[in-house]
């Protein structure tokens, strides 16, 4: 299945620096029309660089990367970013946060409303429209913010740890919910995360980065039928996966 694909992202043995700092070391990988990938790695191998590099936000040394997503009228690529830190705007309401990528888009205020009022209880927002960022917790702002990539509908989406400040039952549902959103709209997802539970029940497939500079030393693909729920983290197939990535993350 993989072989045929077309696809949409590929990065060619990437070297990247800062001034003196090796960052990325001959990086290489590749996502697929549709795929779920997961980026695995310990803190500061370079994860969220990676991500910026495929948004321009910075330059790599050397190496290649392809990007293969529709262009926004500005010829730029269309990728949905959401980045580790929250960037809400602060003088904007919760609801007018969220709702920006499609005000952007041209969709009218109260139709791009209407959009978002549907959305708001599945990311447990609902009675927080109108507060502002500063009035809500890390937590919310972060779901706040994966609402608001989801919604810019591009069909590439790069999410850096989009759940790591929430409660573990938040955090099942949140995962639960992308899956299905993630199924239902067919679209390509660049993921990074530290959990290896959480990496391997989303992912089709998953490289493992090792300590800076980052390089990757595994890839793998997660063979578990979908659609999954979270009762699927007891099988022995999962235990099997998560023995794999513990071993290669510490090294072994
Ligand atoms: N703008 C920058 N200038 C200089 N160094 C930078 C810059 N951005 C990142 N770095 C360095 O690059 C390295 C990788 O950072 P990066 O944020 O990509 O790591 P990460 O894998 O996302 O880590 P974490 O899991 O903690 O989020 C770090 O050592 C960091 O200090
Ligand atoms: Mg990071």
């Amino acid at each position: 299945m993989i072989n045929n694909q077309e696809q949409v992202l590929s990065l060619n043995q990437v070297n990247k620096n800062y001034d003196k700092l090796q960052v990325l070391n001959q990086v290489s990988f590749y996502v697929n029309e549709g795929e779920f990938v997961t980026l695995l790695g310990p803190s500061g191998s370079g994860k969220s660089t990676i991500f910026r590099i495929i948004t321009g936000l910075t330059g790599i040394d050397s190496g290649n990367l392809e990007i293969n997503t529709p262009l926004h009228s500005s010829g730029k690529n269309k990728i949905a970013y959401m980045p580790q830190k929250d960037t809400l705007l602060p003088w904007k309401k919760l609801k007018d946060n969220i709702a920006l990528p499609l005000i952007l888009k041209g969709v009218k205020k109260e139709d791009a409303w209407e959009k978002v009022k549907e959305l708001i209880p599945v990311f447990g927002l609902e009675g927080f429209e109108e507060y502002y960022p500063n009035q809500l917790s890390g937590g919310m702002k972060q779901r706040a913010s994966l609402m608001r990539t989801f919604l810019a509908e591009s069909n590439l989406m790069l999410l850096d740890e989009p759940f790591a400040s929430l409660d573990a039952i938040t955090r099942t549902n949140l995962q639960e919910w992308l899956l299905e959103v993630w199924q239902k709209f067919n679209r390509s997802v660049l993921f990074v995360t530290h959990s290896i539970e959480e990496a391997i029940y989303l992912s089709d497939r998953i490289y493992v980065l090792s300590k800076q500079p980052g390089e990757i030393i595994l890839e793998l693909e997660i063979n578990l039928p979908r659609p999954r729920k979270s009762d699927i983290m007891t099988s022995a197939e999962f235990n099997n996966y998560r023995e794999i990535l513990y071993k290669s993350l510490r090294g072994n």
